[in-house]
């Protein structure tokens, strides 16, 4: 492991489209991992008393679409700063009149359709970790607390992109009875866990999805906007929750991987 100058954090927030930058007063850190650069230099500050590093998964200038996102990079990075604590805004596309276009929900499931990306850090033996709640309880909770707007539950599809979904293929996930599709769930939460780290995702509904809607299917545009319109509600939230954050000592998601042996190099650890 090599860290460039020994920059720390507990709790990291990985950015997603629109929001490439969440700390005041940050200090940028290049991280090498075995894995090549985060997607950008992680910047470090501090947030209700906490260490908070900060990593826009498209890079600084989305510069990664979905499928090319440095996500082995990241999760690796992070854990060798020192970060147990991971949340992780995002934009989806709402499958169901359940949601509409601004609402904030902690989903509960995911659904990985995703098919082109390195959803792992194990190469070689049995390694094979628990993931039938795949998010954090206590990560979960403190973004579910921080503001009585965010909803609590759901099913989020994580689809390989970079195009959106046919009607079709919207209509068929929504007839699942998922409720909430995006590009970037998949394998963050996954890699997440192999690191032993604690992680939850705060979805952004930005618009509703092909087969839910009667115009013309989802821009980008609409995703971009609505994203960049809720930056600052966002920002509340996440220091919000930030400061809500259980104590991660003890948390199931830093046992997963007990009594199993990694092949893998978990930093810090
Ligand atoms: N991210 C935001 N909206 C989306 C949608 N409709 N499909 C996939 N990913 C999305």
């Amino acid at each position: 492991m090599h860290v460039a100058d020994s920059p720390r954090a507990d709790v990291a927030v990985i950015g997603g489209t629109g929001f490439y930058s969440f700390l005041a007063d940050a200090t940028e850190h290049v991280v090498e991992t075995p894995y090549g650069d985060p997607s950008a230099p992680i910047a470090i500050g501090e947030v209700a008393g906490r260490r908070v590093a900060f990593v826009p998964r498209h890079g600084a200038h989305h510069d990664f679409p979905p499928h090319a996102i440095r996500y082995r990079a990241n999760a690796w990075a992070l854990r060798a700063i020192g970060v147990r604590q991971v949340l992780a805004p995002c934009a989806v596309g709402g499958l169901r009149d359940t949601v509409a276009p601004g609402d904030l929900v902690v989903p509960d499931q995911l659904v990985d359709r995703t098919h082109r990306r390195i959803g792992s850090y194990v190469e070689s033996g049995a390694v094979h970790l628990p993931f039938a709640d795949p998010y954090c309880p206590g990560v979960s909770s403190a973004l579910a607390g921080a503001d009585p707007d965010v909803r609590s539950g759901g099913t989020m599809v994580v689809v390989e992109g970079p195009r959106f979904s046919t009607r079709a293929e919207s209509q068929h996930y929504a007839a699942q009875g998922w409720d909430l599709i995006n590009m970037t769930g998949a394998p963050e939460a996954q890699l997440a866990r192999e690191m032993g780290q604690c992680y939850a995702p705060l979805a952004l509904v930005t618009d509703m999805d092909a087969g839910a809607e009667s115009g013309t299917g989802v821009g980008q545009e609409d995703v971009f906007d609505l994203f960049r319109s809720n930056l600052e509600r966002l920002t509340g939230i996440l220091t919000a929750a930030v400061e809500a954050l259980p104590d991660p000592t003890g948390c199931t998601c830093a046992t997963w991987s007990d009594g199993i042996e990694l092949t893998y190099e978990v930093p810090g650890s």
